[in-house]
């Protein structure tokens, strides 16, 4: 009789997290000070454009999640924090930036992390400035905070942000604040996410009387269609939201989106980079989303009041987990990034099966709170 040896989940897990550590311990020694957003056939220094950038955080992102997976008295415990350090300090100066529509990817990752771990004010007083910063994005005809596309736009992204206004509200104490979070909120709901708990990447605004006009995409494959990832910010953001406010109708909308993710992945549950593209198209996958959805999972296990909901999103991550570490880490002879099979913007061919910053930091975060629980 065959017996087959399956590695334990932890034991998979964590040589995954040993591999990310490697993965960026080469970068940051090849290519110092440098944030890359996504490879070119595995390479993370290359020529092309960012798009938009909002990737900044990632990178120190992931030092910090292995400085505290590490502990104080892990082999590289102290690499990852001067590292850390070292990198986060010079994005401050983006949380003062009136343009800059992502602190939330930019600043949770990083100083967010930073702060829980000294308990410095200072710290404390660049997540508040970020999250009044983007309070400042607010379109009071449409009730919406605006996206870097112009005063018409709002984007699902959008909810991995909102938590730092939630957040710098909750920290002052300004009510106001937190209802234009809460607002942003509940029209990104109504906007963007449909009866079947799918959502649409951008809504377009009429700005003269605040009304909504239509869904529509940059990322994704068309306007009525799913971004695979737009939904894993949909989940996250919904989910951090609640978090914040206590609010039951955005737990119910990350729990629709989570839904979605579930009835609608393949079995192994890393989708296709959108769910309503053509089959031809829909064979490329995105891995980027699948470790969004993971994280988003884990978050969502912690947050429902159902355990035997929070006991089958805890399964689901696990097994997006054990699907990203068998069959899409960057193992290949001089591939840089952690994961590959990510996607950045399909139709302007960038980051195409391709590493992604991001998709390697929440695949991080999913793998050290996964690694917490088993
Ligand atoms: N710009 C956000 C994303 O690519 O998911």
């Amino acid at each position: 009789m065959i017996h087959f040896e399956l590695e334990s989940d932890r034991e998979l897990l964590s040589s995954a997290m040993a591999f990310a550590q490697n993965q960026v311990r080469n970068l940051v020694a090849k290519h110092p000070d440098y944030t890359p957003i996504y490879t070119k056939a595995g390479k993370w220094k290359h020529e092309g454009p960012k798009w938009t950038d909002w990737c900044d955080g990632f990178l120190p992102g992931m030092m910090w999640i292995f400085r505290r997976y590490e502990g104080s008295r892990g082999r590289d415990s102290r690499l990852w924090l001067e590292n850390a350090i070292k990198y986060t300090e010079p994005l401050a100066k983006m949380a003062e930036d009136p343009d800059q529509h992502d602190l939330g990817f930019i600043l949770f990752p990083t100083y967010y992390r930073w702060y829980r771990l000294t308990g410095d004010r200072r710290l404390n007083d660049i997540l508040i400035q970020g999250g009044k910063r983007l309070g400042t994005h607010f379109q009071e005809r449409g009730q919406y905070l605006r996206s870097f596309v112009g005063e018409n736009s709002l984007f699902i992204n959008f909810m991995m942000n909102v938590g730092l206004v939630l957040y710098a509200a909750r920290e002052t104490g300004d009510k106001n604040l937190r209802e234009i979070a809460l607002r942003h909120a509940l029209t990104t709901r109504r906007c963007l996410v449909r009866g079947d708990g799918s959502v649409a990447h951008e809504g377009l605004f009429d700005t003269n009387t605040g009304e909504f006009q239509r869904q529509t995409t940059h990322q994704g494959y068309r306007g009525d269609s799913c971004w695979a990832r737009g939904l894993g910010w949909g989940m996250y953001g919904f989910a951090l939201a609640y978090e914040y406010s206590r609010d039951p109708h955005f737990l119910e909308t990350a729990g629709a989106c989570a839904d979605y993710y579930i009835s609608k992945s393949p079995a192994d549950g890393v989708p296709p980079w959108d769910f309503r593209a053509p089959s031809e198209s829909r064979k490329q996958q995105d891995t980027s989303a699948a470790a969004v959805a993971a994280s988003s999972f884990l978050r969502l296990c912690r947050i429902v009041p159902d355990p035997v909901k929070g006991h089958f999103y805890w399964t689901t991550a696990i097994r997006i987990l054990r699907s990203l570490c068998e069959k899409h880490l960057g193992v290949d002879d001089g591939w840089e990034g952690v994961l590959k099979g990510g996607v950045y913007h399909y139709h302007k061919g960038l980051g195409v099966n391709e590493s992604c910053m991001w998709g390697d930091y929440y695949f991080v975060e999913a793998l050290e709170q996964a690694l917490r629980n088993l």
